[in-house]
């Protein structure tokens, strides 16, 4: 194992694992025998306001009006494609991921709402919406509040002007307050804030600056991101010194959401208990890097992606519709999935045999602050997971600790979690991912 930062397992396998299905299997048959009581719905909205020096994410700016109208009607061709083939379902969470959904005007977001309410009661279940600083305005809100929408995730990044420049995304503190103060305004009952540590200049002390001023809002969840494009200025032009800098700022950022009562979810997600903020439709499972994961919902199979570079997951399949992982060609993939027509099968993706089954139930499991409960997986696959996985040499580190009932990475080892989980991915998708050429 090398360094602490080798990759976000925000999904098992990752995307760049897929690979074209021949024949492309129709949806109605990919989703025949699959349960479909309790269903996560994800819809990706590709555009931003901006583009941040850091991001990875599956999304393009400027998108002129033309093309979100198109990209919209294109979803909702897609949803009547999706709705036909999966029959009887029924929906237990939604989220809009983006990219940046809000970048889409109000009226446009009562569409994307519509669209969502013919696979469920937007009343009814929780929905989280990913917005940023600029395009949280109150009108987008009060659509979003109106429709149902329970949780509010907003990238900041950093309280810190001259950070934000250093990361390359154009944001002005007060912009970013204003932003929080109409969100609170709106009334969602859960309110998240993104915040990046290992940027150029970063220090402890404007680490803690950041994490008070987001503090101030009293946040029920904070995601504190480790950075993973380099800077270019400053501590980490060599590698070593930058991840003893995300390392420190990672330790003092724990600690500090601890001392004031938050709980720890995961290395990165951070929780105000007795906030309800557990089923309140966490971030998006979204294409890219940088997309928070499934976190909430971990052991949940079924998810129904609609939108360009939205991933979909049955227990034994998961797939997408257009084959890209690569940010170089977006506006490209864009504009041909506004111009697609046939939505009704599985174009690329990646078949989940009993071994990867059992590895992405260690995966989503074990990166949680809870551990992987033995009993569940024993029920599951009939066999217990120290015995499936070699996890020794994470025990002989100090990283995880067995207490009967569980698998428990200890505090040590939820900091090396971006180690840890790239290490127990099978050689299998190892080999996909390495062999994977960005397009
Ligand atoms: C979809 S964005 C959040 C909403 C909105 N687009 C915004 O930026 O305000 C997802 C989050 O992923 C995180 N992120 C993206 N790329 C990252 C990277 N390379 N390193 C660390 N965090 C990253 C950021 O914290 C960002 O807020
Ligand atoms: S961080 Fe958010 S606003 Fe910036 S490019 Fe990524 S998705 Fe868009």
């Amino acid at each position: 194992m090398t360094g602490p930062y080798q990759g976000y397992v925000y999904a098992y396998p990752h995307k760049t694992a897929y690979r074209p299905l021949k024949p492309e299997p129709p949806l109605s048959e990919v989703w025949a025998g699959e349960d479909r009581d309790a269903l996560f719905l994800y819809l990706h909205i590709p555009f931003c306001e901006m583009r941040c020096g850091f991001c990875n994410l599956f999304t393009r700016t400027g998108a002129p009006e033309e093309l979100t109208g198109a990209y919209l009607d294109a979803l909702d061709r897609q949803a009547t494609a999706v709705r036909d083939a999966l029959g009887d379902a029924a929906f237990a969470t939604a989220a809009f991921g983006g990219g940046t959904p809000t970048y889409l005007t109000a009226p446009e977001l009562e569409r994307l709402c519509d669209i969502v309410g013919r696979f469920a009661d937007l009343a009814a279940i929780p929905l989280g919406v990913e917005t940023s600083p600029a395009t949280a305005t109150t009108d987008r809100l009060t659509v979003l509040a109106e429709r149902g929408a329970t949780r509010i995730s907003i990238g900041v990044q950093s309280f810190l002007d001259e950070e934000v420049r250093a990361a390359v995304r154009p944001q002005k503190r007060a912009e970013v307050e204003a932003a929080l103060d109409r969100i609170r305004a709106a009334g969602f009952p859960t309110l998240n804030i993104d915040l990046i540590y290992g940027i150029g200049g970063q220090t402890p002390a404007t680490w803690l600056h950041s994490l008070d001023a987001a503090l101030a809002w009293s946040p029920e969840e904070l995601y504190l991101y480790p950075l993973y494009v380099r800077p270019l200025t400053g501590l980490g032009r060599r590698a070593r010194d930058w991840d003893d800098q995300r390392l420190e700022l990672y330790r003092i950022g724990r600690d500090h959401l601890l001392g004031h009562g938050y709980e720890q979810v995961s290395m990165r997600m951070f929780r105000r208990p007795g906030a309800g903020a557990a089923d309140s439709g966490t971030g998006s499972p979204g294409p890219g890097p940088g997309s928070p994961g499934t976190e909430y919902c971990c052991q949940t199979d079924g998810m129904v992606g609609l939108g360009c570079g939205a991933r979909s997951y049955t227990g034994g399949l998961h797939y997408s519709f257009e084959y890209a992982v690569g940010a170089g060609q977006v506006r490209a993939i864009i504009d041909d999935y506004v111009r697609e027509t046939a939505f009704g099968t599985a174009r690329v993706g990646f078949a989940l045999d009993g071994d990867e089954r059992r590895r992405r139930h260690l995966l989503q499991s074990l990166l949680q602050t809870a551990g992987l409960d033995r009993a569940s997986y024993r029920e599951r696959f009939g066999a217990d997971a120290a015995d499936d996985f070699d996890l020794g040499p994470f025990a002989e580190r100090g990283w995880l600790e067995r207490d009967g009932a569980a698998l428990r990475l200890t505090p040590e080892g939820l900091a090396h979690s971006d180690a840890i989980g790239p290490a127990l991915f099978s050689p299998r998708v190892r080999a996909l991912m390495g062999a994977y050429e960005a397009r």
